[in-house]
């Protein structure tokens, strides 16, 4: 099974939770990566306003910080592989009388565009998910093609911490890629040392206008890892970063 297909049918499973509820789950999980945009926004943009600034998210699921920004005024794309992920950020949107603008596309194809550029692009745990180099390339190439100037990519992503531990049903290769046995040995996520992603970003073009590494955060990749105590546990980064 692909990992499109994993998502797709992870979504599927929950296509009979009213809106309401999809609504408190694609929130709940958002507040920490909201509160950075906001502070980001502050920091990078402060002379614009929330109001009618064009916000992308991608990876974005059901759209969970799109949608807390889309409070605010924000004009809001989602960007999703999964159709069924974007059907419910649509219903989770309207239940709040709120416009969202979805397009369903694979973020690593070289060919996939966006009908404008945006402001502030947001990745909320899609990037860890980009396993191999070339696909990660594309995607950075997406990012800079579709900030405006004074844009920025804010990002909270995965990253390596020393001691790891890796539960059965999972291996971790050289290249610091997790793989999942669905079905078959499939890549799901990457887990760069947080110097590597720095140098990654670095390469390709980016001015990393802030990095930090939060040890004390433990990203669950999985909930076979959620019994996990934190100091095992992946940790967190959150970025901003611009076009040179
Ligand atoms: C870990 S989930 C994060 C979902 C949401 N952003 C959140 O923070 O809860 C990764 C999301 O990225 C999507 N995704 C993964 N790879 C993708 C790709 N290559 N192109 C587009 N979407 C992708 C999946 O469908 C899924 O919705």
């Amino acid at each position: 099974m692909s990992l499109q297909e994993y998502y797709e049918e992870s979504y599927r499973r929950e296509q009979n939770r009213g809106a309401a509820d999809l609504l408190r789950e694609a929130t709940a999980g958002a507040k920490g990566l909201y509160n950075f945009a906001i502070e980001s926004k502050e920091r990078f943009l402060p002379d614009v306003d929330w109001k009618g600034l064009r916000v992308l998210e991608t990876g974005a699921g059901r759209g969970g910080v799109g949608l807390l920004l889309a409070r605010l005024g924000a004009r809001v794309t989602l960007v999703d592989f999964s159709p069924t992920a974007l059907a419910q950020a649509s219903e989770v949107y309207a239940s709040e009388g709120l416009e969202v603008e979805t397009v369903e596309g694979d973020v690593v194809h070289p060919d996939l565009t966006l009908p404008h550029r945006f402001e502030i692009i947001i990745d909320s745990h899609l990037l860890h998910c980009l396993t191999e180099d070339p696909d990660r390339a594309s995607y950075y190439r997406l990012i800079s093609d579709h900030l405006t100037a004074s844009g920025i990519f804010v990002a909270e992503s995965m990253v390596h911490r020393k001691s790891l531990s890796i539960p059965d049903g999972f291996m971790l290769d050289q290249r610091s890629v997790l793989w999942q046995l669905l079905g078959s040995w499939t890549p799901v996520r990457r887990i760069l040392d947080s110097l590597a992603l720095e140098e990654e970003l670095n390469s390709s073009g980016f001015n990393i206008v802030y990095f930090y590494y939060y040890g004390q955060l433990g990203f669950v990749p999985h909930r076979s890892f959620l019994d996990l105590p934190t100091e095992i546990l992946p940790a967190a980064v959150r970025l901003v970063v611009k076009n040179r």
